[in-house]
């Protein structure tokens, strides 16, 4: 479980050390029943049991990570507040966090001057990115975006909601941006932004971001790197060669997004955007008549496009990163180069296994493999029979659609007859992984065996 009995009387501890700032207050009551109505909590408790065991090293399907214990304490002891970080009226100490550790992770990217926040998410981070690059470009012909045919679903469906044309970008045999199919579509002369996937949600695949910035001396284009779920790993210090320099090209990008809710060891709810101009802060002016009241100083409503939002995000991030700092050399890079490391492991596992092939190998830590099948058909209901024999076994994986364009190395596929294969993904995301992987190789062998009879 995520949190232990020692870890639950920190909790109380910490609670106790919050309650003392107020303990010069007078004393109130709850007036709304019992503050612990344990029959509900049971009866919740018990439906939770319908989920998969997201925080055990047998899920390895989605992109899924309990929050550290101590992001989850310091979360829950700040509810006892629960701040809003809309204005600093509703989180005064909790805005000053969010700035310190918005700041500590634009210095991870090499960005000492920026302007960013924390968010919901990823969507909504890529939203802001998307609509400052809109406002910016709104004098000028450049209006269209350009995405990979990888990039996250949100790109498309963001872009409709603000009303800019996108159009998108085949992705090569690794599902990274084809260099040369961008080229084409920069010829068009009406390009306002790239959106560069630094870890595609599919594969994990990284958008070639040297090229792309190259490409910008000849083509004016903004560049916002979508890294919303690889972002940490610019810590990780096992990359291969080529993606190492993609991440440590993202200070020359316009923006980022990165999520901390997916590898930053965050509850739900907790995205960030950041831009490299801090100017950009203008286009977010508005003149609400009741936000701002108490102080002069930056309130994170006026660079933000959501109004509330979790002061207890920042809070659990904050103390995270006091636990955790982003360094290189510490325990959290550490723990995301044994996530990749597993993955690797995995990959070429099943690179030797008599059962199975990879699509490719990682560049961050998803993989994704088929049975070898004869045919594009069978290979996905082969896919899906493994996913419910492994489900049955308590071992969680993922399937994907896998356009045929990113299976080259599927050599055993002599029948294309569908134009994308469903494949078996993992995203390996617990440095746990390692530990277990042996095991998870062992029940999937098991599993194909059983499916294959
Ligand atoms: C690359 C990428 N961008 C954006 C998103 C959307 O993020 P969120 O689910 O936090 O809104 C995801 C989610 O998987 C993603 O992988």
């Amino acid at each position: 479980m995520n949190l232990s009995k020692e870890a639950l009387a920190t909790l109380a501890s910490c609670m106790q050390t919050l309650e003392e700032g107020f303990e010069h207050l007078p004393a109130t009551t709850a007036v709304l029943g019992s503050a612990g109505d344990e029959q509900a909590l049971v009866a919740a408790a018990k439906r939770m049991h319908n989920n998969y065991p997201y925080q055990h090293p047998f899920y390895i399907g989605q992109m899924l990570k309990p929050p550290h214990p101590v992001a989850h304490l310091a979360y829950t002891m700040a509810m006892n507040l629960n701040p809003n970080n809309h204005a600093l009226d509703g989180g005064r100490e909790s805005s000053k966090m969010e700035k310190e550790a918005v700041a500590d992770i634009a210095k991870m990217f090499g960005w000492d001057e920026f302007m960013g926040h924390l968010c919901g998410g990823g969507t909504m981070a890529n939203f802001e990115a998307l609509w400052v690059s809109r406002e910016l470009a709104k004098e000028s012909e450049r209006r269209t975006v350009l995405a990979s045919d990888q990039s996250h679903y949100t790109h498309s469906r963001l872009s409709q909601v603000l009303e800019i044309p996108l159009s998108s970008v085949a992705t090569d045999d690794v599902g990274a941006m084809d260099v040369k199919a961008l080229e084409q579509e920069l010829e068009k002369g009406d390009i306002g932004l790239v959106v560069v996937t630094l870890g595609t949600t599919l594969a994990g695949s990284v958008d070639p971001l040297p090229e792309i910035l190259e490409l910008g001396k000849r083509y004016e284009f903004r560049v916002h790197v979508d890294t919303a779920y690889g972002g940490y790993f610019t810590l990780a210090s096992n990359l291969d060669p080529y993606t190492r320099m993609a991440y440590d090209a993202i200070k020359q990008a316009d923006s980022v997004v990165i999520d901390p809710h997916k590898h930053g060891l965050q509850p739900y709810g907790c995205g960030c955007v950041l831009f490299k101009d801090p100017s950009v802060g203008r286009i977010y002016k508005h003149d609400s008549p009741y936000t701002y009241f108490s102080s002069n100083d930056l309130h994170l409503g006026e660079i933000s496009l959501e109004c509330s939002r979790a002061g207890a995000s920042a809070v659990a991030l904050w103390t995270t990163m006091q636990a955790f700092p982003l360094s290189l050399d510490g325990e959290f890079a550490a723990s995301l180069s044994q996530c990749r490391q597993a993955a690797m492991e995995f990959h070429y596992w099943l690179h030797e296994s008599e059962y199975f092939t990879p699509l490719f190998g990682p560049q961050l830590d998803i993989v994704c493999w088929i049975v070898n099948s004869e045919s594009a058909s069978q290979a996905s209901e082969l896919s899906q029979k493994v996913f419910d024999e492994a489900f049955k076994r308590e071992l969680h994986l993922a399937v994907a659609s896998a356009p045929h364009s990113m299976c080259a190395a599927l050599q055993c596929i002599e029948d294309w007859d569908q134009d994308h294969v469903i494949v078996l993904r993992a995203c390996v995301m617990k440095p746990e992984h390692l530990e277990h992987m042996g095991l998870i190789n062992i029940m999937l062998t098991e599993v194909v065996k059983d499916v294959l009879g």
